[in-house]
Parts: C-alpha cells; sequence; structure tokens
C-alpha cells in the first residue's frame, strides 16, 4: 500500500502507511508517551522494548496484523494497529487501537489512521473492526461515532486506573466489504 497524503485541519501534510522496523523507536516512545498521561488506556507501565516493536513490525509484514504510522510534516504523530480476534471463529474481525501524540491531536491525524484502516482492514479480509474506549474518552468516542462505529456495550467499572474505576464503552463498525 502506497502512503496516503492528506491536508491536516492546520494545513500540514499528514501522511499514513504501514509502519517499517526504522519506525520501531517512535512507535515505541510514542505509545510510552501516551500511557504516561494516564489518561487514555488501560496499560499502566509499558514493558515492550523497541526489539519487541521491530518484531512485531516485522510480523505485520507476513499476517493479517496491521500497523500503520502517522506523520506530520515528516514527524511522527501517531500509530493504529488491527490485530484478528483470537478466537477461529472470530478471524473475520479485527481488533483496533490507536494513539496519536497530544502535540498533534485535533487536527485530523485520527481520522486519517482510522479512514486508512478500514482499507487496509478490507485488503486483509476483515469484515469487522471493534475497539473500546473509556467512557470519559469523548475525543475518542466523538471520532469513533463520526466514522460510523456504533457503541454494542458498556462494561462498568471494567478499569481501576489511578484515579479510580472507570466503565469501558464497547464499539463496532461492519465493513463494506
Ligand atoms: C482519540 C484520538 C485517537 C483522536 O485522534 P485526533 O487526531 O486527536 O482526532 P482528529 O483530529 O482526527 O479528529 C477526529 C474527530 O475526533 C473528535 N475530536 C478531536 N479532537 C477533539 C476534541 N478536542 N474534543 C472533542 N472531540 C474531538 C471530533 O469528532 C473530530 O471530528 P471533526 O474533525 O469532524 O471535529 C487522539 O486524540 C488520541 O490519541 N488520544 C489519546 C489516546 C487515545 O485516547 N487513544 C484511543 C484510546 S481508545
Amino acid at each position: 500500500m502506497k502512503p496516503t497524503q492528506l491536508e491536516s485541519k492546520d494545513g500540514r501534510i499528514i501522511t499514513t502507511r504501514h509502519a517499517n522496523p526504522k519506525d520501531a523507536r517512535d512507535l515505541h516512545s510514542g505509545f510510552r508517551q501516551v500511557v504516561e498521561e494516564g489518561l487514555w488506556l488501560p496499560t499502566l507501565a509499558p514493558n515492550a522494548s523497541v526489539d519487541d516493536w521491530v518484531t512485531w513490525i516485522q510480523r505485520t509484514h507476513h499476517c493479517r496484523e496491521v500497523l500503520l504510522v502517522a506523520h506530520v510534516d515528516g514527524l511522527y504523530a501517531g500509530h493504529l494497529t488491527l490485530q484478528p480476534e483470537e478466537w477461529t471463529a472470530s478471524q473475520h474481525v479485527a481488533k483496533l487501537g490507536i494513539i496519536v501524540l497530544s502535540d498533534f491531536r485535533s487536527i485530523g491525524v485520527g481520522r486519517a489512521l482510522m479512514l486508512e484502516a478500514e482499507t487496509a482492514a478490507v485488503k486483509r479480509a476483515f469484515e469487522k473492526i471493534v475497539l473500546s474506549t473509556f467512557e470519559s474518552n469523548s475525543m475518542a468516542l466523538s471520532l469513533y461515532e463520526s466514522l460510523g462505529y456504533r457503541i454494542v456495550g458498556r462494561r462498568a467499572r471494567h478499569f481501576r486506573m489511578p484515579k479510580g474505576f472507570i466503565d469501558e464503552v464497547l464499539m463496532e463498525k461492519a465493513l463494506d466489504v
């Protein structure tokens, strides 16, 4: 898949493409930064090394997993993952995860990654994308809803975060295949 380019809300160039091993340091550090915000992800302490990221990226070149990376004017801005569900009978379903660095939020990077993910998912024979988010994450909820994801459930007090319990909102979208 060739890189895709879009203009951000503030006139910069957003590029999205499949990750390659040279992106491992950025993905490792970006994930760490977002975890350290302590607000958005149920991971409390990231334990993957840069080498683990290299291995993961290489694996995506040989299996159905997807790792997309976004740059804004050439600077790493965020990434997105798609992984098949673990059940044999759910191999048509991909689980999605996404982060955008705080300096690059609300200018269109998340939307660009999500749109690219749908194209990549269809190419890898997925028929549905599922994801979940904290009920307090209004940025993520409005992004997903604006792209046609629907809420299919809520798990009460599912995450015990440093500031207290948070409900998990479950969402999904059927892809046009
Ligand atoms: C959630 C996240 C991925 C969205 O990415 P983003 O690049 O900031 O979002 P975009 O700029 O592409 O905006 C897309 C939509 O998100 C919503 N959005 C973006 N910024 C918002 C804000 N500050 N407040 C409310 N909604 C917002 C809007 O619906 C927006 O649509 P619009 O452009 O038509 O207004 C990103 O903010 C992020 O990584 N947050 C921290 C980590 C995280 O929450 N990951 C997801 C965990 S489930």
